[in-house]
Protein backbone atom coordinates (compact mmCIF):
# COMPACT_ATOMS: atom_id res chain seq x y z
CA UNK A 1 0.00 0.00 0.00
CA UNK A 2 1.75 3.25 -0.92
CA UNK A 3 2.49 5.65 2.25
CA UNK A 4 -0.16 8.48 2.74
CA UNK A 5 1.51 11.97 2.36
CA UNK A 6 0.70 15.98 2.90
CA UNK A 7 3.15 17.74 1.24
CA UNK A 8 3.78 21.09 3.23
CA UNK A 9 5.69 23.29 0.79
CA UNK A 10 7.21 26.77 -0.84
CA UNK A 11 7.52 26.60 -4.23
CA UNK A 12 10.18 27.38 -4.89
CA UNK A 13 12.30 25.81 -7.46
CA UNK A 14 13.36 22.66 -5.70
CA UNK A 15 10.16 22.43 -4.13
CA UNK A 16 8.26 21.53 -7.37
CA UNK A 17 10.53 18.91 -7.82
CA UNK A 18 9.38 17.79 -4.25
CA UNK A 19 5.36 17.51 -5.52
CA UNK A 20 6.45 15.92 -8.63
CA UNK A 21 7.85 13.15 -6.95
CA UNK A 22 5.27 12.84 -4.20
CA UNK A 23 2.74 12.88 -6.94
CA UNK A 24 4.37 10.50 -9.38
CA UNK A 25 5.92 8.07 -7.22
CA UNK A 26 4.36 4.55 -6.77
CA UNK A 27 5.05 4.00 -3.26
CA UNK A 28 3.67 7.64 -2.20
CA UNK A 29 0.32 8.33 -2.60
CA UNK A 30 -0.20 12.12 -2.10
CA UNK A 31 -3.64 13.35 -0.31
CA UNK A 32 -2.57 16.81 0.19
CA UNK A 33 -0.41 19.70 -0.61
CA UNK A 34 -0.23 22.65 1.70
CA UNK A 35 2.22 26.41 1.62
CA UNK A 36 3.46 28.22 3.52
CA UNK A 37 5.52 31.65 2.96
CA UNK A 38 9.02 31.31 3.16
CA UNK A 39 10.68 31.41 -0.76
CA UNK A 40 7.82 33.62 -1.83
CA UNK A 41 5.03 35.64 -0.35
CA UNK A 42 2.22 32.92 0.03
CA UNK A 43 0.36 34.71 -2.57
CA UNK A 44 3.30 32.97 -4.68
CA UNK A 45 3.88 30.31 -3.22
CA UNK A 46 0.43 29.16 -3.33
CA UNK A 47 -0.31 30.19 -7.23
CA UNK A 48 3.11 28.44 -8.08
CA UNK A 49 1.81 25.17 -6.42
CA UNK A 50 -1.43 25.12 -8.42
CA UNK A 51 0.64 26.01 -11.83
CA UNK A 52 3.06 23.33 -11.34
CA UNK A 53 0.44 20.50 -10.15
CA UNK A 54 -2.17 21.39 -13.13
CA UNK A 55 1.61 21.25 -15.38
CA UNK A 56 2.06 18.09 -14.58
CA UNK A 57 -1.92 16.33 -14.58
CA UNK A 58 -2.16 16.43 -10.76
CA UNK A 59 -5.66 18.33 -10.63
CA UNK A 60 -6.85 15.79 -7.50
CA UNK A 61 -4.86 16.86 -4.73
CA UNK A 62 -6.31 19.74 -2.47
CA UNK A 63 -3.88 22.50 -2.40
CA UNK A 64 -4.26 24.90 0.36
CA UNK A 65 -2.82 27.85 1.85
CA UNK A 66 -1.56 28.66 5.59
CA UNK A 67 0.66 31.16 7.12
CA UNK A 68 1.61 33.56 5.27
CA UNK A 69 5.00 34.32 7.06
CA UNK A 70 6.93 32.73 10.50
CA UNK A 71 5.56 32.70 13.76
CA UNK A 72 7.42 35.78 15.12
CA UNK A 73 9.31 37.11 12.82
CA UNK A 74 8.95 39.29 9.43
CA UNK A 75 9.44 37.14 6.45
CA UNK A 76 12.23 37.51 4.15
CA UNK A 77 11.42 35.74 0.89
CA UNK A 78 14.64 33.96 -0.87
CA UNK A 79 14.23 36.06 -3.64
CA UNK A 80 18.19 36.08 -4.31
CA UNK A 81 17.86 32.23 -5.19
CA UNK A 82 14.50 31.84 -6.53
CA UNK A 83 13.24 35.20 -8.30
CA UNK A 84 10.82 37.97 -7.02
CA UNK A 85 7.81 35.38 -7.61
CA UNK A 86 9.53 32.32 -6.41
CA UNK A 87 9.61 30.55 -9.38
CA UNK A 88 11.87 32.74 -11.60
CA UNK A 89 12.36 31.88 -14.99
CA UNK A 90 9.57 30.54 -17.09
CA UNK A 91 6.57 32.12 -18.09
CA UNK A 92 4.05 31.07 -15.27
CA UNK A 93 0.65 29.62 -17.22
CA UNK A 94 -2.79 30.02 -15.70
CA UNK A 95 -2.96 27.24 -12.70
CA UNK A 96 -5.64 24.29 -14.15
CA UNK A 97 -5.92 24.19 -10.28
CA UNK A 98 -8.02 25.71 -8.12
CA UNK A 99 -7.11 26.78 -4.09
CA UNK A 100 -8.97 24.70 -1.61
CA UNK A 101 -11.28 27.41 0.58
CA UNK A 102 -9.66 25.78 3.96
CA UNK A 103 -6.87 27.44 5.53
CA UNK A 104 -3.50 24.56 5.39
CA UNK A 105 -4.33 23.16 9.28
CA UNK A 106 -7.67 22.59 8.28
CA UNK A 107 -6.58 20.79 5.34
CA UNK A 108 -4.04 18.91 7.71
CA UNK A 109 -6.72 17.88 10.30
CA UNK A 110 -9.08 17.05 7.36
CA UNK A 111 -6.87 14.73 5.50
CA UNK A 112 -5.64 13.21 8.52
CA UNK A 113 -9.16 12.28 10.09
CA UNK A 114 -10.59 10.91 6.68
CA UNK A 115 -7.28 8.57 6.21
CA UNK A 116 -7.77 5.14 7.63
CA UNK A 117 -3.89 5.12 8.63
CA UNK A 118 -1.09 6.81 10.17
CA UNK A 119 -0.14 10.27 7.44
CA UNK A 120 3.31 11.16 6.88
CA UNK A 121 4.09 14.72 6.54
CA UNK A 122 6.88 15.98 4.66
CA UNK A 123 7.80 19.59 5.13
CA UNK A 124 9.87 20.86 2.84
CA UNK A 125 10.02 25.06 3.60
CA UNK A 126 9.96 27.11 6.82
CA UNK A 127 7.77 24.89 9.57
CA UNK A 128 5.10 27.28 10.52
CA UNK A 129 2.06 25.50 9.31
CA UNK A 130 3.14 22.34 10.86
CA UNK A 131 4.03 24.10 14.51
CA UNK A 132 0.44 26.17 14.30
CA UNK A 133 -1.55 22.41 13.44
CA UNK A 134 0.58 21.15 16.49
CA UNK A 135 -0.58 23.86 18.72
CA UNK A 136 -3.88 24.10 17.40
CA UNK A 137 -4.76 20.32 17.02
CA UNK A 138 -2.78 18.43 19.19
CA UNK A 139 -5.16 15.37 19.80
CA UNK A 140 -4.67 15.37 15.78
CA UNK A 141 -0.77 14.34 15.97
CA UNK A 142 -1.37 11.01 17.24
CA UNK A 143 -2.27 10.39 13.49
CA UNK A 144 0.86 11.77 11.80
CA UNK A 145 3.11 8.41 11.10
CA UNK A 146 6.29 10.87 10.77
CA UNK A 147 7.21 14.68 10.10
CA UNK A 148 10.04 14.46 7.34
CA UNK A 149 12.16 18.20 7.19
CA UNK A 150 14.19 19.35 4.28
CA UNK A 151 15.99 21.86 6.66
CA UNK A 152 18.80 22.82 9.09
CA UNK A 153 22.47 21.66 8.66
CA UNK A 154 24.92 19.08 10.79
CA UNK A 155 27.22 21.62 9.58
CA UNK A 156 27.34 25.67 7.87
CA UNK A 157 24.54 27.60 6.63
CA UNK A 158 23.31 28.55 3.34
CA UNK A 159 21.63 31.99 4.40
CA UNK A 160 23.96 33.02 7.61
CA UNK A 161 26.83 30.81 7.83
CA UNK A 162 25.55 28.71 10.61
CA UNK A 163 21.35 28.52 9.47
CA UNK A 164 20.19 26.80 6.72
CA UNK A 165 16.84 28.79 4.70
CA UNK A 166 14.22 26.86 6.42
CA UNK A 167 15.15 26.91 10.00
CA UNK A 168 16.56 30.78 9.88
CA UNK A 169 13.24 31.50 8.17
CA UNK A 170 11.11 30.13 11.22
CA UNK A 171 12.93 28.98 14.00
CA UNK A 172 10.34 29.30 16.91
CA UNK A 173 8.23 26.93 14.52
CA UNK A 174 10.99 24.01 13.80
CA UNK A 175 11.90 23.83 17.65
CA UNK A 176 8.27 24.09 17.99
CA UNK A 177 7.59 21.01 15.61
CA UNK A 178 10.68 19.05 16.93
CA UNK A 179 9.41 18.24 20.46
CA UNK A 180 5.74 18.18 19.03
CA UNK A 181 5.33 14.42 19.51
CA UNK A 182 5.57 12.68 15.79
CA UNK A 183 8.81 11.19 14.87
CA UNK A 184 10.83 13.74 13.17
CA UNK A 185 13.73 13.12 10.33
CA UNK A 186 15.84 16.31 9.49
CA UNK A 187 17.34 15.96 6.10
CA UNK A 188 20.07 18.92 6.00
CA UNK A 189 22.29 20.99 3.90
CA UNK A 190 25.05 18.30 4.56
CA UNK A 191 23.10 15.73 2.26
CA UNK A 192 21.29 17.99 -0.11
CA UNK A 193 24.09 19.42 -1.06
CA UNK A 194 25.34 16.02 -2.62
CA UNK A 195 22.11 16.34 -5.28
CA UNK A 196 23.94 18.66 -7.88
CA UNK A 197 21.83 19.79 -10.64
CA UNK A 198 24.36 19.26 -13.34
CA UNK A 199 24.36 19.64 -17.25
CA UNK A 200 23.57 15.55 -17.04
CA UNK A 201 20.93 15.79 -14.77
CA UNK A 202 18.81 18.62 -16.84
CA UNK A 203 19.76 16.93 -19.70
CA UNK A 204 17.86 13.97 -18.34
CA UNK A 205 14.92 15.77 -17.24
CA UNK A 206 14.46 17.03 -20.60
CA UNK A 207 14.75 14.24 -22.20
CA UNK A 208 11.43 13.03 -20.38
CA UNK A 209 9.46 15.06 -22.74
CA UNK A 210 6.55 16.05 -21.48
CA UNK A 211 4.96 19.95 -20.66
CA UNK A 212 6.70 19.83 -17.31
CA UNK A 213 9.57 18.37 -18.10
CA UNK A 214 10.35 21.70 -20.64
CA UNK A 215 9.22 23.77 -17.59
CA UNK A 216 11.32 22.09 -14.88
CA UNK A 217 14.49 22.40 -17.40
CA UNK A 218 13.83 26.38 -17.63
CA UNK A 219 13.24 25.98 -13.90
CA UNK A 220 16.77 24.32 -13.63
CA UNK A 221 18.86 26.41 -15.63
CA UNK A 222 17.04 29.85 -13.63
CA UNK A 223 18.06 28.07 -10.48
CA UNK A 224 21.37 27.28 -11.17
CA UNK A 225 22.16 31.13 -12.46
CA UNK A 226 20.92 32.05 -8.92
CA UNK A 227 23.04 29.65 -7.12
CA UNK A 228 26.30 30.33 -8.80
CA UNK A 229 25.73 34.58 -8.45
CA UNK A 230 24.60 33.64 -4.63
CA UNK A 231 26.51 30.88 -3.16
CA UNK A 232 29.16 30.35 -6.04
CA UNK A 233 27.53 27.00 -7.21
CA UNK A 234 26.93 26.64 -10.67
CA UNK A 235 25.40 23.06 -10.12
CA UNK A 236 22.38 23.92 -7.68
CA UNK A 237 21.74 21.64 -4.68
CA UNK A 238 17.92 19.97 -5.17
CA UNK A 239 17.34 19.79 -1.89
CA UNK A 240 13.72 19.27 -1.63
CA UNK A 241 12.98 16.07 -3.34
CA UNK A 242 15.12 14.49 -1.46
CA UNK A 243 12.76 14.64 1.55
CA UNK A 244 10.25 12.68 0.00
CA UNK A 245 12.75 10.08 -1.46
CA UNK A 246 13.37 9.07 1.79
CA UNK A 247 9.67 8.38 2.29
CA UNK A 248 9.24 6.30 -1.05
CA UNK A 249 12.64 4.59 -0.84
CA UNK A 250 14.07 4.64 2.60
CA UNK A 251 17.08 2.96 1.81
CA UNK A 252 18.20 5.82 -0.29
CA UNK A 253 18.93 8.33 2.72
CA UNK A 254 21.13 7.01 5.75
CA UNK A 255 20.34 8.04 8.74
CA UNK A 256 21.26 8.41 13.03
CA UNK A 257 19.17 9.20 15.35
CA UNK A 258 20.74 12.30 17.75
CA UNK A 259 19.73 14.98 19.13
CA UNK A 260 18.65 18.44 17.26
CA UNK A 261 17.99 21.63 18.41
CA UNK A 262 17.61 25.05 16.72
CA UNK A 263 19.29 28.51 17.95
CA UNK A 264 16.61 30.66 18.65
CA UNK A 265 18.96 33.69 20.01
CA UNK A 266 22.26 34.72 18.95
CA UNK A 267 23.59 37.51 17.16
CA UNK A 268 24.65 35.69 14.01
CA UNK A 269 23.45 31.81 15.13
CA UNK A 270 19.39 32.38 15.00
CA UNK A 271 17.94 29.23 13.37
CA UNK A 272 21.31 27.53 13.43
CA UNK A 273 20.42 23.78 14.13
CA UNK A 274 22.46 22.16 16.38
CA UNK A 275 23.04 18.49 16.17
CA UNK A 276 24.82 16.21 18.60
CA UNK A 277 26.60 13.56 16.34
CA UNK A 278 29.07 12.93 18.87
CA UNK A 279 26.23 12.41 21.64
CA UNK A 280 28.41 15.39 23.59
CA UNK A 281 25.28 16.47 25.19
CA UNK A 282 24.27 13.58 26.94
CA UNK A 283 20.56 14.61 26.07
CA UNK A 284 17.80 12.13 24.54
CA UNK A 285 17.80 11.54 20.99
CA UNK A 286 14.99 13.54 19.33
CA UNK A 287 15.23 13.18 15.58
CA UNK A 288 16.39 10.98 12.45
CA UNK A 289 19.30 13.09 10.95
CA UNK A 290 20.20 12.28 7.25
CA UNK A 291 24.02 11.47 6.99
CA UNK A 292 24.02 9.91 3.58
CA UNK A 293 22.45 9.52 -0.36
CA UNK A 294 22.59 7.37 -2.92
CA UNK A 295 22.53 10.28 -5.33
CA UNK A 296 22.34 8.05 -8.44
CA UNK A 297 19.62 6.45 -7.42
CA UNK A 298 18.11 9.87 -6.31
CA UNK A 299 17.63 10.89 -9.92
CA UNK A 300 16.58 8.24 -11.16
CA UNK A 301 13.53 8.25 -8.98
CA UNK A 302 12.90 11.67 -9.56
CA UNK A 303 13.36 10.51 -13.42
CA UNK A 304 10.73 7.89 -13.27
CA UNK A 305 8.33 9.75 -11.22
CA UNK A 306 8.54 12.50 -14.04
CA UNK A 307 7.93 10.35 -16.89
CA UNK A 308 5.07 8.56 -14.76
CA UNK A 309 3.38 12.35 -14.74
CA UNK A 310 1.13 14.67 -17.36
C1 LIG B 1 15.72 25.30 1.32
O1 LIG B 1 15.43 26.68 1.23
C2 LIG B 1 14.73 26.96 0.03
O2 LIG B 1 15.39 27.95 -0.68
C3 LIG B 1 14.63 25.67 -0.74
O3 LIG B 1 13.35 25.55 -1.34
C4 LIG B 1 14.86 24.60 0.29
O4 LIG B 1 13.65 24.20 0.89
C5 LIG B 1 17.20 25.08 1.17
O5 LIG B 1 17.91 25.79 2.15
CA1 LIG C 1 11.47 24.75 -0.04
Amino acid sequence: MPIPVILDCDPGHDDVFAIWLAAGHPEIDLRAITTVGGNGRLSHTTYNARVVAGLAGVTKVPIAAGAPGPLMRALSPAEWIHGGNALGGPELPVPEVEADPRPAIELIRDTLDAAAEDVTIVATGPLTNIAMFARIYPDRLSKVREIVWMGGSTGRGNVTPYAEFNAWCDPEAAAIVLESGPPFTMIGLNVTHQALVTREVIARIGAVGTRAAAFGVELLSFYNSTYETDQGMPEAPLHDPIAVALVAEPTLVTTVRTRVDVELDGTETAGATSVDLLGKLKREPNARVATGLDVPRFWELLEQAMRSLA
